[in-house]
């Protein structure tokens, strides 16, 4: 197949909430990120992902929308979006939105009018049941925010499903005439001239239509990679993201290798890449996330290697990342916080991006941002974090250990604002931030990190100009060395004659190794004088180089 332009790509993604306000209001905006153009630029990244700035009640931040074709006012007007289109094509790089479209918040004119009465014309673009003989809920499904997944509506006697918040409906895809009215309204957005999509929990729209009571868990499983997903997807794709040369990445709830295969094999012409989770799922002892645990290294390495043998092998396309906005700081969570702070979010950037796929970067990665490490309840904003807390109460997990648990696991983590500067609020607002500023703000902004020799920015930018210089990145095979190694993560990716090969060390002590290659060239290392001498090195702590080998 021939090289698809988004395969050599690196994407960037923005919170707007949380990067720049330029009003005061404590809410970052859209000319916030126009502002913030030029640093974006030098990080050398194709693509900019935005999370989503339509009109929203904000109970999920953007992820429960009320209207598809217009701008939240709280980042600002579709003039705005507008220039910020234009400024981003105009230093050539390309904008993906975000698209939300397996639910929709309760505030939307769909579900306002769908809750009318049962006979109401927008009844059936979501997915409302009768209740059971004794009033009870029509299966034993979870909102994956905690509770139910189904809310009673007293006006018309049935229960509405919700898979998270009760404000974010879930839409119902068996409807023909809602889906030619989400398709009209992605033709909206692609022909404002946005370049693709980053579609929200999509393998998760087509649901098992008998609705059964899971016995063995909490419905996932009738409702994951679905029964009419792929004819979903195909679908879109024909009637918007292949007339319209979009790109796409569609986020995956626990799916399968098998699954993503499919979803973008180009044979098929469904999406060009998934964005899955199972790699950071080694600090969830069990499947729990609500747990304060260590997280498990052999595991980490032996899935992120199946991906990337079994999306190879099946000529699919893996996005790559460490961090969203809904998981915790990479450094705070498989680095370092304390004296390795910058060496471990160097290794860990090298480790990821030397991989087959496109790499993700979350607005303050390239900077080496922590988490805040909140010690209130009060410091938090996040819905899914402040329902946890509720439910761990409930269940008698003391206090202590449940503020333990969110400063390990919440989403807020990643949301705290970007640190521009060692200034007041860290340049994010002159007003009062939404969400608390980490207080290691005085130490680590953008401001210092530009100018510093050897930053964790440079970094970045000298791992996406490999990609750009080495096809083996973008092609090439990977295999896994001293996959039982307890400290050190090996790969090797071979194409058309070359060879690289990536040893990380992902811990603060030294390690010695040994590998088959005799001399290797150094192509990028976090330390300035690794050893060559492939026979026998040493790595020191967090240490993670990239040879060239024969
Ligand atoms: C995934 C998004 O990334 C997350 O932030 C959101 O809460 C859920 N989907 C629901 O839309």
């Amino acid at each position: 197949m021939q090289e698809a332009w988004w395969q050599r790509a690196v994407v960037y993604q923005i919170y707007p909430k949380s990067f720049k306000d330029t009003t005061g209001s404590g809410t970052g905006d859209l000319q916030g990120i126009i502002e913030k153009l030029d640093y974006i630029q030098a990080l050398g990244v194709d693509v900019i992902w935005l999370t989503p700035v339509y009109q929203s009640p904000q109970n999920d931040n953007g992820y429960d929308i009320s209207d598809y074709f217009s701008i939240d006012p709280a980042y600002g007007t579709m003039e705005d979006f507008e220039q910020l289109l234009e400024e981003t094509h105009n230093r050539d790089m390309k904008l993906i939105m975000d698209l939300v479209i397996n639910h929709t918040s309760t505030h939307h004119e769909w579900f306002q009018e769908s809750a009318q009465s049962k006979d109401n014309p927008f009844r059936d673009f979501y997915i409302w049941k009768d209740a059971g003989n004794d009033g009870e809920m029509p299966n034993n499904w979870k909102s994956k925010f905690g509770g139910p997944a189904w809310q009673w509506d007293e006006q018309t006697e049935q229960y509405y499903l919700h898979l998270y918040d009760k404000t974010q409906a879930d839409l119902n895809w068996e409807n023909d005439t809602l889906r030619e009215k989400l398709y009209d309204m992605m033709r909206y957005w692609a022909k404002k001239g946005i370049d693709g999509f980053r579609l929200d929990v999509i393998n998760l729209i087509s649901k098992h239509q008998d609705f059964p009571d899971d016995n063995q868990g909490d419905g996932r499983r009738f409702y994951t990679d679905g029964p009419r997903i792929h004819e979903y997807l195909h679908e879109m794709n024909q009637a918007v993201f292949k007339p319209h040369g979009m790109m796409t990445v569609g986020e995956m709830s626990s799916t399968s290798i098998e699954s993503c295969v499919k979803y973008t094999n180009p044979k098929r012409e469904e999406l060009d890449m998934t964005f899955q989770f199972h790699h950071l799922k080694v600090d969830y002892p069990e499947g729990k996330k609500w747990t304060k645990a260590p997280f498990d290294f052999l595991e980490l390495k032996q899935i992120l290697s199946d991906w990337q043998v079994g999306m190879h092998e099946g000529k699919g396309w893996n996005a790559l990342f460490w961090c969203n906005h809904d998981q915790p700081r990479i450094v705070s969570r498989f680095g370092n916080e304390g004296p390795y702070r910058e060496m471990s979010a160097k290794m860990l950037a090298t480790t990821l991006h030397m991989m087959q796929g496109t790499p993700y970067i979350y607005q303050g990665e390239e900077i080496g941002m922590t988490n805040p490490n909140f010690t209130s309840l009060e410091q938090y904003r996040d819905v899914e974090s402040l329902n946890a807390y509720e439910e761990m109460k409930a269940a008698g997990v003391p206090e202590k250990e449940i503020l333990a648990i969110l400063q390990q696991k919440s989403r807020d983590n990643a949301r705290t604002p970007m640190q521009w500067t060692d200034g007041e609020h860290a340049g994010f607002t002159t007003g009062e931030p939404w969400i608390p500023v980490a207080d290691n703000y005085h130490d680590i902004h953008v401001k210092h990190v530009v100018q510093q020799p050897n930053s964790i920015f440079q970094h970045y930018q000298a791992l996406i100009q490999l990609r750009k210089k080495y096809d083996m990145i973008t092609h090439g095979d990977y295999q896994l060395l001293l996959a039982d190694h307890p400290q050190i993560f090996a790969y090797t990716r071979s194409w058309q004659g070359e060879r690289m090969l990536v040893v990380s060390n992902f811990y603060a002590k030294d390690v010695e190794a040994s590998f088959s290659y005799g001399q290797g060239e150094v192509l990028l290392s976090n330390y300035p004088d690794s050893s060559t001498d492939l026979d026998r090195i040493t790595l020191r702590p967090y240490e993670s180089v990239i040879y060239k080998v024969n």
